[in-house]
């Protein structure tokens, strides 16, 4: 990988969400050139596992105003000029992977809802998807209408006003509707038009201290790799603030995990940035919205196997909690599956399932009073106060969304 000084272009994170198989890999694909479909199980069963990562930048022809993501204009042949850098954050769309998808809306400022024209609209997890979006207050959505190129145009209108119904009255109701075909590159420059006007670049506050979310973690060594050449445990994920250099000393929360006598303990780790990777090169500063992977001076097996998946990193981190007192705000149905249902009151002693930025934890509710509720966690869970949590519930088989709460 080439290490470059990086040139600073206005950045978005956008996540790409939507119902299984609807193609979100695919776009991610067509708009940045990377298959982020990597593990080994995901390539044998055709699905997303987990969260996958790419950039690309948005370019445009200073001659004839096309949108591409190549350096030279496709109809005009010049010279195109960038504009804006989109981190896109692949999400799931498998009914029991809602944990990670609800992680990566932690660290995104927008979405591309992917939603198949040759299926009716909508799909329990399209459904199930937005409603997380809104849950977790992101704000700006742009709908793909994808896999056109295997309905006629009848049905695609007909697909596309089942969406126009479905979206009324969600956060998503004025997102615009791009009909695509990932598969076959159909229409990318609207989308890319769209995402660069209709997206703003959020505000970034680098003088924050940085928090890191990490999503992975990895041991980047092939086996055999001889001692002297093994390169340190890599964690990935998104900044969410500040900025993180080479050669930054950061702490890692809530840390390792480990038993001893019977009893689970959480270590603080701390280590040093050897260097930062963007998935394409090297760079040697990273900015809020960007994700990479951070390779640090730490043993590889601290790392592998997504061990310090949601942990996070970076200076004067927030606090560790193993118990949470919160506001909760509940949803009126239960959605994401056929039937939508009412959801209940939470009860004492009820388990919750917490997602807490890219951190999964059970909750076990002790105190109820009014929306206020306190509950003792299973796995400690580093966050601000103020934050939202999200909230689930297990119906029948699955884990789905109630609701969100507010660390008090
Ligand atoms: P999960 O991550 O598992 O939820 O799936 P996904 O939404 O990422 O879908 P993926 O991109 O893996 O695509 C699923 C299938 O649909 C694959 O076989 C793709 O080749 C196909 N597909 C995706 N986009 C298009 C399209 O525009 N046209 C056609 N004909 N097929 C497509
Ligand atoms: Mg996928």
């Amino acid at each position: 990988m080439r290490r470059i000084k990086k040139k600073k272009l206005p950045e978005i994170a956008i996540g790409m969400v939507g119902h299984i198989a609807h193609g979100k890999t695919t776009l991610t694909r067509a708009l940045t050139g990377k298959l982020t479909l990597a593990h080994s199980e995901e390539l044998k069963r055709g699905i997303t596992i987990r969260l996958g990562y790419a950039n690309f930048v948005i370019r445009k022809c200073p001659k004839c105003g096309e949108y591409t993501t190549q350096e030279k204009c496709p109809k005009c042949g010049e010279k195109t000029e960038p504009i804006k850098r989109v981190y896109i954050i692949d999400a799931p769309g498998h009914e029991t992977l809602m944990a990670t998808m609800i992680a990566a809306a932690s660290i995104i400022d927008a979405a591309i809802l992917v939603i198949a024209a040759n299926e009716p609209c909508p799909q329990p997890q399209t459904k199930e998807h937005l409603k997380a979006l809104e849950i977790a207050g992101i704000k700006h959505i742009v709908v793909v209408q994808n896999k056109i190129d295997t309905v006629s145009k009848e049905k695609a209108i007909e697909n596309y006003k089942q969406i126009k119904k479905f979206i009324k009255g969600t956060i998503a109701e004025n997102a615009p509707i791009i009909p695509i075909s990932a598969q076959h590159g159909k229409n990318l420059d609207i989308l890319l038009k769209i995402l660069n006007e209709e997206i703003p670049v959020p505000e970034r506050d680098l003088t924050k201290d940085p928090i890191f979310l990490i999503a992975r973690s990895f041991d980047v060594n092939k086996p055999g790799t001889p001692i002297e050449e093994l390169r340190g445990g890599v964690i990935g994920g998104a900044l969410i603030q500040g900025t993180l250099k080479v050669g930054d000393e950061i702490e890692i929360l809530p840390g390792r995990r480990v038993e001893e006598n019977g009893t689970v303990k959480y270590i603080p780790i701390k280590t040093k940035i050897e260097s930062l990777s963007t998935g394409t090169e090297f760079v040697d500063e990273i900015y809020p919205g960007e994700s990479a992977g951070v390779g640090t001076k730490l043993d590889p097996m601290v790392t592998k196997s997504d061990q310090l998946a949601g942990n996070v990193a970076g200076k004067n981190l927030p606090p560790v909690w193993t118990k949470l007192k919160v506001e909760v705000h509940l949803l009126d149905k239960i959605v994401g599956f056929k039937e939508e249902m009412d959801v209940e009151p939470i009860k004492i002693n009820e388990h919750l399932m917490i997602n807490a930025w890219t951190a999964k934890s059970l909750g076990i509710v002790t105190k109820i009073k009014g929306n206020e509720v306190e509950m003792d966690l299973r796995i400690p869970i580093c966050i601000a106060k103020g934050e939202k949590i999200i909230l689930s519930r297990r119906v029948g088989q699955k884990w789905r969304l109630i609701g969100y709460g507010i660390i008090k």
